[in-house]
């Protein structure tokens, strides 16, 4: 991975929907509370929002077939996705809504440097719809993680976590809506530290590294 010094950090985006935490990080990026760039964003959903959305801001944004299984991508199309990543030199990948589990291929390509934002406070409610896992559940705080992506779901080292509060009249869409609101911060957020080169691991600890310290612009994850 080439040395950071001197040039922007880049960002690509991954996403299978509306793109509103690619919109988030792009904005930060855009008024300077992120020091990066959205390099590319990728859909495997050809009308994708998030794809319009990059467009709208002269963001490369490219529909890249998933292939034929439900649930990852093809061998072919993950090939072709950290192709495209590492043909736009991007430091760090990040999952705003990406509905596919990356293999072991997509993660050697970029190993420690692949985030993902969860809407829930992990390890509770990995999976699908954490919003509605919570409220069935009855816990009265619930919120937003964002992680390092590793081969497990919504498994990997944590990285932030904002909390949000279960009301008595929620209904999944409220709460839904009050947490994706959450993630709107706390995703920019994170992916800074990570420009900053502000973090670093002990085990699956994600640590900040003491003030006056010299950051590692080198690397997103690494100790
Ligand atoms: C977010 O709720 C995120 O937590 C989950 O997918 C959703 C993406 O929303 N992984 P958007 O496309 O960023 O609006």
């Amino acid at each position: 991975m080439a040395s950071l010094i001197g040039r922007t950090f880049r960002v690509g985006v991954l996403g299978s929907g509306a793109g509103s935490n690619f919109q988030a990080i792009a904005e930060a990026c855009a008024t300077g509370r992120l020091p990066a760039q959205v390099a590319l964003v990728l859909s495997d959903v050809a009308g994708a929002g998030i794809l319009e959305r990059a467009r709208q801001r002269n963001i490369p944004a490219r529909f890249v077939p998933p292939g034929n299984s439900r649930a990852k991508l093809d061998e072919d199309a993950e090939r072709a996705y950290v192709e495209a990543l590492r043909t736009a030199e991007v430091d760090l990948v990040a999952l705003a809504g990406f509905m596919r589990v990356l293999k072991g291929q997509f993660l050697r390509a970029f190993p420690g440097r692949i985030v993902n934002i969860h809407p829930s406070l992990l390890p509770s409610f990995p999976g699908l719809q954490a919003w509605k896992q919570a409220l069935d559940y009855g816990v009265k705080v619930t919120g937003c993680t964002v992680h390092f992506v590793d081969a497990g779901v919504d498994a990997g080292a944590i990285i932030g976590q904002q909390t949000v509060a279960v009301l008595d009249h929620d209904t999944p869409e409220s709460l839904h809506q009050r947490i994706h609101a959450t993630e709107h911060e706390l995703y920019p957020r994170c992916v800074a530290a990570l420009a900053r080169g502000q973090f670093y691991l002990q085990g699956r600890r994600v640590l900040e590294r003491a003030r006056g310290s010299a950051p590692d612009k080198s690397s997103a994850g690494k100790p």
